[in-house]
């Protein structure tokens, strides 16, 4: 495997900015949006639990009624790709064993020697007190696909805005989501910048290393 530049990851973490206007007529191509989508699904989870689903939003009517819901961000018309993240709602005994059986069957082993690990997710997140914020357990878990499909995306030349100016519940109502065990907590818009986003020049805000990072 080649390893990417130590340079080359400074630079485009520094590319990176939060694109304000998206130019309507560049599209990413297939090839390059597969990579984003795979970038999603292989992210990291605690206990690998997945607890989302990524709806991109491919129909120019839904993402017109999802503008004003937006506080009228127009990447979300403009963007070529708008992924919506939604998080699952409740940790249930079918979602933890739909995840073991694909254990099981990925690492070609006996579901049952799984058993020790099946239970003490359940007894963590089903009925344990973690129980009682599953919520927020879930979107954290959804902020970190979130975090992996911006610097991903950063590192192709493809600009992106992470949103969580939006209304999610009614999103969720948009996009039929009511009663799916799934919510909306933010989106991701992705696609190229319009040359006069003026954003795009402005100098990136950060705390100093020193105030941000302790090595004790
Ligand atoms: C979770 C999250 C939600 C955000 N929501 C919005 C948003 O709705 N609209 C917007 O213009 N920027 C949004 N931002 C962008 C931030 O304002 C931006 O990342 C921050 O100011 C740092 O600037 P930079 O990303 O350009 O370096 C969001 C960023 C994050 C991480």
């Amino acid at each position: 495997m080649t390893k990417i530049d130590n340079e080359i990851i400074h630079k485009q973490l520094n590319w990176r900015y939060a694109c304000k206007k998206f130019d309507p007529t560049k599209k990413i191509r297939e090839s390059d949006w597969n990579i984003l989508v795979e970038s999603l699904r292989l992210s990291a989870s605690s206990y690998g639990l997945q607890p989302w689903k990524f709806i991109v939003v491919q129909n120019p009517e839904v993402r017109k009624q999802l503008l004003p819901l937006s506080w009228g961000q127009t990447p979300v018309t403009d963007a070529s790709h708008f992924v919506v993240l939604t998080y699952k709602e409740k940790m249930d005994e079918q979602h933890i064993d739909h995840f073991i059986n694909q254990t099981a069957q990925v690492r070609a082993i006996p579901a049952s020697d799984l058993a020790g690990y099946k239970n003490m997710m359940i007894g963590d997140l089903v009925n344990g007190p973690r129980s009682a914020i599953i919520d927020s357990w879930a979107q954290r878990q959804v902020y970190i696909a979130m975090g992996t499909l911006l610097t991903t995306a950063a590192m192709m030349e493809i600009d992106t805005l992470p949103m969580e100016g939006l209304d999610p519940i009614a999103y969720d109502k948009v996009l039929n989501l009511e009663g799916s065990g799934f919510k909306t907590v933010a989106a991701v818009a992705c696609g190229y910048r319009s040359q006069d986003d003026k954003y795009q020049t402005a100098k990136k805000v950060r705390f100093a290393l020193d105030e941000v990072v302790k090595y004790i």
